[in-house]
């Protein structure tokens, strides 16, 4: 079938939107018509050029949701007419990794997804006979798509797909760092430094699991009032005196979890340094340039820190993201806070510009 896309052509140059042919799906996958799917920076930083992994042309976007169209051979867990949260970060439910409760990394098709192919190492998408690449297995930024059956979630009919969407991405990571990564225990310190979407919904995210005090840092006084809206109790400046101000507002000792969602390696050593002496533990979700380090003096560590990472939150996307829909159904998680712009397919570029400008948490392009 002919779909409408969001290509990337060439590093560094603006996405450009164009007609692309769409195979049928095979055994194992899915055809799904995206209804939403909102703009992430992994999507920027890739289109940038800066990702070392990278590759053009595809289509990028990863924070897609819609409702299943058709299924190839074999497939079980979705039909015709379901509602799905796209899943960068699958899950077989069979892998060693996928049977364990200590991790979300899913083994399965990992090296063929790096590499902007499905699981068979083909592609489903083409132009004039010409291969064009997936990208995170997803390629979200299209009226249409094909993945692996892995890695769709399916989410109630109840939910509308513009909020949705954000859990595929951003806001499931920042929440499921704070309940599956971190699993914070009621009662608790927390300090969450970043409230873009990721900070944010690790906000949220303690606020969930019945932390009793959660300190918001960043840069911006208007993301910060958007902390206290997650639930945030305090909310102070980043910088420099970031550990000094924490130590101040804990007795001195620091919080039970910090959690980093900056992508700042400077900012991940404060989340280290303010974690409480004794069992502490800092959950890094950033994304850091490459090449970069992060510092920390080992006294932080025997004196009972600890540091864990977090992709995806920690998220086991087929069985959690459902879970985590229905408590926003719920009532328990504002989702329409992070929607700051409705833009277009053809407006994608803008999507990044807004992005750059901080303007907003999510600008969520719509299908309809
Ligand atoms: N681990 C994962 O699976 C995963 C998934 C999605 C995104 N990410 C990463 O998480 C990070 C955050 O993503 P986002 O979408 O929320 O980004 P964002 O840019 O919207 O938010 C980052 C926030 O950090 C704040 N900040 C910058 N410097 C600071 C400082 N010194 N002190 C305190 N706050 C500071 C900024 O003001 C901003 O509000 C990025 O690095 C992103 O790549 C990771
Ligand atoms: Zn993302
Ligand atoms: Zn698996």
């Amino acid at each position: 079938m002919k779909i409408r896309a969001a290509v990337l052509e060439e590093f560094g140059a603006p996405l450009e939107v164009q007609e692309l042919e769409l195979a049928e799906p095979k055994a194992g996958e899915v055809l799904v018509r995206l209804v939403a799917c909102g703009v992430c920076h992994t999507d920027l930083y890739t289109a940038s050029g800066a990702d070392p992994s990278g590759y053009s042309p595809t289509v990028l976007g990863h924070e897609g949701a819609g409702v299943v169209e058709r299924v190839g051979d074999g497939v079980s867990s979705v039909a015709s007419g379901d509602h799905v949260v796209t899943l960068f970060s699958p899950q077989c439910r069979e892998c060693e990794h996928c049977r364990d409760p200590r991790t979300n990394l899913c083994l399965a098709i990992r090296e063929q997804q790096g590499q902007g192919y499905l699981p068979d190492g083909t592609t489903r998408l083409s132009r004039d006979g010409e291969a064009i690449r997936h990208f995170m297995g997803t390629s979200t930024f299209a009226e249409y798509t094909v993945m692996p059956e892995i890695a769709l979630a399916k989410v109630s009919r109840e939910a509308p797909l513009d909020r949705a969407c954000l859990f595929a991405c951003g806001l499931s990571t920042g929440l499921g760092a704070a309940m599956y990564t971190a699993r914070v225990e009621a009662g608790s310190t927390c300090v969450v430094f970043g409230a873009g979407m990721v900070g944010l919904g690790a906000v949220a995210g303690c606020r969930l699991q019945g932390a009793d005090r959660i300190v918001c840092v960043d840069l911006s006084d208007e993301r910060l009032r958007l902390a206290r809206g997650q639930g945030a109790t305090d909310a102070i400046s980043g910088g420099p005196d970031a550990v000094e101000q924490i130590l101040g507002l804990t007795d001195g000792f620091g919080a039970d979890y910090t959690f980093e969602a900056t992508g700042n390696v400077a900012v991940m050593r404060q989340a280290v340094e303010s974690a409480r002496m004794g069992w502490g533990l800092a959950t890094v979700c950033g994304v850091a340039g490459k090449g970069e380090t992060l510092d920390i003096v080992p006294r932080f560590l025997i004196t009972g820190r600890r540091v864990a990472g977090s992709s995806f939150g920690g998220v086991k996307g087929r069985d959690q993201v459902p879970q985590l829909v229905d408590r926003y159904l719920a009532g328990e998680i504002d989702v329409d806070a992070f929607v700051s712009h409705k833009l277009t397919l053809d407006d994608v570029n803008r999507g990044f510009e807004l992005m750059e400008a901080q303007d907003g948490i999510r600008s969520v392009i719509d299908f309809a």
